[in-house]
């Protein structure tokens, strides 16, 4: 049996921004998917939780086991068992979570396991599982955990570059004092898809949406001084600028706004985190039990979260040989282009 789990994660800065080539900041947080996988010979087709795989309620497993498993000539059905302490549809990376877990006990199982090419398979799988995705942001903060810088340019620290189409993203290994967040749920379900559409929608009809992207892009590349220099203050004020921004763009909602202005008088700053359109906030605090209980006084679930010190892990028995490459290699100027 192979055994993966992979962390969620938050986006600090650069949200939105990213799928159009603008930097941004990701942290992992505690918070895991776990995922194994058996090949059982007595088994007539693949099962997820012990029920038959569909393509409608388990989309990325069927992916990653199409892409790691059955294209490398296995036929052996596989009984998988997935859990999660991740929320869904909430903006804390759900979906990558379960993609990157399921890619990584995969590779586990066929000996390919490496971080990169777990980074890459896990965004191909999303990319495959979810039209009009952006960026490989939640994938690969989950591969690596800790923080990433994500940029268009090359930079120190780099880990990975990853291309869709004309789209090149290099991911860095971010340096950070190790965070303590308050996720905070506005109990609305955000669909990650719709909202980046709606973006889409206003760069194509609109003169300010673009100049609203650089912004925030800035906006990525101040909080990253400010975060180095620890400065928590320069940080929250950063952050309630990028959450004004990013309504401006029309992914906030009512009940979003009124979160982070119920968690501003006990943080340093509080922002939507993700896709947006409901799903989650974060806000920086040096109090979170006392932010947390403010934000159950207005009926939200809140959680307190920490940087992961780490990303995706797997182990367990693998079959096969090592270093056995999947037969179909993703496409070359595909989601998974590694250098
Ligand atoms: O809502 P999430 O957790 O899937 O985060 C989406 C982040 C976006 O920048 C809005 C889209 C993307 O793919 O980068």
């Amino acid at each position: 049996m192979s055994h993966a789990a992979a962390p969620g994660k938050v986006i600090l800065f650069g949200e939105h921004a990213v799928v159009f080539g603008e930097p941004a900041i990701a942290v992992g947080i505690d918070l895991e998917t776990r995922v194994d996988v058996i090949p059982d010979e007595r088994l007539k087709a693949h099962t997820v939780n012990g029920r038959s795989i569909s393509t409608y309620a388990h989309l990325f497993i069927e992916k990653a086991v199409s892409l790691l498993w059955e294209n490398a000539g296995n036929t052996t059905p596989l009984a998988i068992r997935t859990s999660s302490r991740l929320p869904s549809a909430a903006g804390l990376g759900s979906s990558a979570a379960l993609s990157t877990a399921t890619c990584a006990a995969l590779l586990h199982l066929t000996n390919q396991f490496s971080e990169v090419r777990l980074a890459r398979a896990a965004y191909e799988t999303e990319w495959l599982g979810q039209e009009g995705r952006g960026s490989p942001i939640d994938t690969s903060t989950s591969a690596h955990g800790q923080a990433l810088f994500i940029s268009r340019e090359k930079q120190e620290g780099h880990l990975w570059t990853l291309k869709r189409g004309e789209r090149v993203w290099n991911i860095h290994h971010q340096e950070m004092p190790r965070l303590t967040m308050v996720v905070a749920h506005s109990g609305q379900k955000g669909k990650t898809a719709d909202a980046v559409a709606k973006v889409q929608m206003y760069v194509d009809r609109t003169d300010f949406a673009e100049t609203i992207i650089q912004d925030l892009g800035k906006l990525t590349l101040d909080g990253r001084d400010a975060l180095l220099k620890g400065d928590m203050h320069r940080t929250g004020e950063l952050m309630n600028e990028a959450h004004e921004l990013l309504g401006m763009l029309g992914v906030s909602t009512s009940r979003l706004d009124e979160l982070c202005r119920v968690a501003r008088d006990h943080a340093y700053g509080a922002k939507l985190t993700g896709g947006g359109a409901g799903g989650c906030i974060i806000a920086l605090s040096d109090e979170p039990e006392k932010l947390k209980e403010a934000l159950q006084a207005e009926r939200a679930e809140a959680w307190i979260v920490h940087s992961a010190r780490k990303g995706a892990r797997a182990w367990g028995r693998t079959v096969g040989r090592p270093s056995r490459r999947p037969r179909r290699e993703p496409p070359e100027d595909g989601a998974g282009e590694e250098e």
